[in-house]
């Protein structure tokens, strides 16, 4: 059979980087490429595969990897501590160092490990509501039109924003005090993933690169004279047990341990919590049963993936389906089409656009983290703290409420939201 090159295909465009692409409209033009029957899209970079199965491909295939050096490069990145982090951020490194690092961090992100802290979550998450409450209370008293025993808040700054940054402070064990500098480093270091935020922010995005290196060096120093259960200890335990992980090594597991889980299950749980409010009948059955949390996190991430988009670059030329695409290309997997790419059964009575938290998916597992080896690190711990987010929202807040418009944040890098008003009574 004969291969076509990709160029001389004639494929459905989408831009992922038009600054309007978000909310209704990225639904829209998500369905429009759906409704295309290709299963190719072209990029303003490369191209997009739309189905699960050339999403899968191309995150597993030998011939291609991450393709942030090619960002770095594009950019003129090429010294310096943003240089050296690139160059040793996880998601670069392949082949036999790779697994040597994932399998030094992956005991300590197993589900069993994760497990442990979950107290630790509902103590975050309790803190935040008694906060939320004190500031409503505060607004009250300062003559704003409240109802009595109504407390009405922005869920991102409330909630979805310090929530994550407490857990990974817990996890890395670093001073829970210092969670909203952790915040702000992930948030500034996770935009050099971004090729629009490369353009322009380029130097705070290398200041806090600095910053977070000094802090994570003292942080390890700290740990090596009095260790303690918790990641950086069990790192520094296996580096000293045979010198398979180096120092510089261990800060970077560090670094990505960081960068990976903040903006992530920030954006994550905002938008669960958008798609429960504006689905009323399926939040009332979240508080009748808070045990279908597990559900509806699967569901959310199915159905709005917080990383819509996920990158690769061929390292050599590649046939797949009768295409062929030579060295460098850049392919987009996109998890918002190829998690709606469901069997029948699994798709149910109302087919994929429904967001149905009852719905028994089956064995499709969303590519929202991603696919083969780098596959996500922190998926377990994510799932774990959005399944405690919405369950203590359930039993908490059980008649929370959307209390305004959402925000949205672009699709391009982490798709998150800005602000999301709820509100609900005590
Ligand atoms: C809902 C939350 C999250 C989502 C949707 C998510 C998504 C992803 C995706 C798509 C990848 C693969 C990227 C690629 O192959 O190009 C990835 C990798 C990674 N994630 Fe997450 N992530 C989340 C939370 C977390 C958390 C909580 C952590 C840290 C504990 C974390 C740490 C990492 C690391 C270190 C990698 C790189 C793994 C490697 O290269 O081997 N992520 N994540």
């Amino acid at each position: 059979m004969s291969t076509a090159p990709v160029t001389e295909l004639e494929l459905p465009a989408f831009d992922h980087t038009d600054p309007s692409m978000r909310g209704e409209r990225f639904h829209a033009e998500m369905a429009r490429l759906r409704g295309s029957g290709s299963w190719l899209a072209q990029g303003p970079y490369g191209y997009l595969t739309l189905d699960r199965e050339s999403g899968e491909f191309f995150l597993r295939t030998r011939s291609a990897i991450f393709p942030g050096m090619k960002i770095a490069e594009i950019f003129g990145v090429s010294e310096g501590a943003l240089y050296e982090q690139m160059r040793r951020n996880i998601l670069h490194v392949n082949g036999r160092d790779h697994s040597r690092l994932r399998s030094l961090v992956n005991p300590a992100l197993s589900q069993r490990a994760v497990e442990r802290y979950r107290p630790a979550m509902r103590a975050s998450l309790e803190g935040l509501l008694e906060e939320a409450v004190a500031r409503s209370g505060a607004a009250r008293a300062e003559g704003e039109e409240e109802e009595e025993g109504v407390v009405r808040c922005e869920l991102v700054e409330a909630f979805a924003k310090p929530y994550p940054s407490q857990v990974i402070a817990t996890v890395m064990g670093a001073p829970l005090e210092d969670a909203p500098r952790l915040h702000h480093w992930s948030n500034w270091i996770q935009r050099q993933f971004d090729a629009t935020s490369m353009a322009s922010e380029l130097e705070g995005i290398e200041r806090a690169v600095g910053e977070f290196y000094e802090y994570a060096q003292e942080l390890v120093r700290a740990r090596r004279e009095s260790p303690a259960d918790d990641l950086i200890s069990k790192l520094i335990e296996a580096e000293e047990a045979g010198e398979k992980l180096s120092d510089v090594e261990c800060i970077n597991l560090v670094f990505n341990v960081l960068v990976g889980g903040v903006d992530t299950s920030q954006s994550q749980l905002a938008h669960a919590v958008r798609l429960l409010g504006e689905h009323p009948e399926q939040w009332r059955l979240l508080v009748e049963d808070p045990g279908l949390a597990e559900r509806a996190v699967e569901e959310a991430l199915r159905y709005e993936p917080i990383t819509p988009f996920t990158a690769r670059i061929l390292t050599e030329d590649v046939v797949y389906r009768d295409v062929s695409f030579p060295e460098g290309t850049i392919v987009m997997v996109c998890a918002f089409t190829g998690n709606r790419d469901l069997e029948a059964e699994a798709a149910g009575e109302g087919g994929p656009e429904r967001f149905d938290i009852t719905a028994d998916r089956g064995r499709a597992r969303p590519l929202t983290f991603g696919a083969g080896v780098h596959y996500c690190l922190g998926a377990n711990l994510a799932r774990t703290e959005l399944q405690e987010g919405l369950e203590f929202m359930a039993r908490r807040m059980p008649d929370l409420e959307l209390d305004g418009e959402p925000v949205f944040e672009s699709v391009s890098g982490i798709y998150g939201l800005a602000e999301l008003p709820i509100k609900f009574s005590l």
